[in-house]
């Protein structure tokens, strides 16, 4: 429903009707629900333009995003792998995109430059705070994997939040320490701190955490190993797996099973869609209708 088009078919993306003049750049890309969730919201609100998935090999990135300033483009996100090169890309660059030295959304200001953004923050905090009423300035967070690309942006925004307490847990550690030291300016060592990545150091810690956040990749297949030791999650906990394929992981099972508030990635995707719509068009984006988009695209669970 929702082709894929390459820098040399984009001119054919131009003549759509409506006509494209937002993208997604990745590669690989086909596998991404953005379409899915910004088509319905561009029509709702009566806006002349698509949303095209751009497939985009890294020394085509700068071609790509000329094509497409020229043809008029309002802007683009930027996916993996290029969200690094986007950073150097662009024109202007937004303070905490420049922090988590990742850009995932670009716009085409009135004066032709273009300014690079990163949704991850702002569309967890969203997340949180529309799914389980909570603000993260409030939480003891654990995040597990937060040596990766989206624990570290979700690390990086709650540091700038001012969160109650951070801990940060990842399998090769040196990278969870490598970032807690980075954020020392934004919090101070006694409300952030590393985790050895075993079953003992979690169990202990788990008592004195609000959220806990999978952003691991533990939990796509059925074959991974679980993420927490069992018993240990409780009503109190609220659980946020960032995974959203499948829709119910074996954390937020366990969590559910627990009593525990638990939710899927499905949310971040919606909120970080949410913030780019807003970012692009300076208006409350129509959020039910994307929500909607990105329900009809996946399974039941
Ligand atoms: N919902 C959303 O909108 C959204 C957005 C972005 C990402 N995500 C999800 O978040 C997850 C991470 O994405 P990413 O882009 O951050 O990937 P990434 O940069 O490749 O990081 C992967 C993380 O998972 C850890 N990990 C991988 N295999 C592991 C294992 N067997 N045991 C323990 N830890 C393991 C890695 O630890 P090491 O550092 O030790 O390798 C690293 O912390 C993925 O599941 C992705 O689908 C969701």
């Amino acid at each position: 429903m929702f082709p894929c088009y390459t820098l040399a078919t984009l001119p054919q993306a131009a003549r759509l009707d409506p006509p494209a003049k937002l993208s997604v750049f990745g590669d690989p890309v086909a596998h991404s629900l953005s379409p899915q969730m910004h088509n319905p919201a561009l029509a709702a609100c009566g806006l002349d333009a698509s949303y095209i998935r751009l497939a985009v090999k890294n020394p085509d990135f700068l071609p790509a995003l000329r094509a497409i300033r020229d043809l008029g483009f309002i802007g683009t996100n930027v996916t993996i792998p290029h969200k690094f090169t986007a950073l150097n890309a662009v024109d202007e660059l937004d303070p905490a995109a420049r922090r988590l030295g990742a850009v995932n959304t670009i716009s085409f200001l009135p004066n032709g430059r273009s300014l690079g953004r990163n949704s991850d923050g702002p569309g967890f905090l969203r997340a949180i705070l529309q799914e389980f009423g909570a603000e993260v300035r409030d939480l003891r967070l654990l995040i597990l994997g937060a040596g990766g690309g989206a624990g570290a942006a979700v690390a990086v925004q709650s540091a700038l939040e001012g969160c109650r307490h951070l801990t940060l847990a990842n399998r090769t550690q040196a990278k969870a320490d490598e970032l807690a030291h980075s954020l020392r300016d934004l919090l101070p060592s006694q409300r952030c701190r590393t985790l050895p990545w075993n079953p003992q150091s979690l169990a202990a810690a788990l008592p004195d955490i609000d959220l806990i956040v999978n952003a691991t990749s533990l939990g796509m297949s059925p074959d991974d190993p679980p993420l927490l030791p069992d018993g240990l999650l409780t009503p109190a906990h609220l659980v946020y797996d960032m995974i959203y394929k499948p829709l119910t992981t074996p954390l937020v099972a366990a969590a559910r099973a627990a009593g525990a508030r638990a939710i899927n990635g499905l949310p971040m995707l919606l909120w970080q869609g949410v913030q780019s719509f807003e970012w692009w068009f300076d208006r409350p984006a129509p959020v039910q209708v994307m929500r909607d988009g990105l329900a009809a695209a996946l399974p039941s669970p």
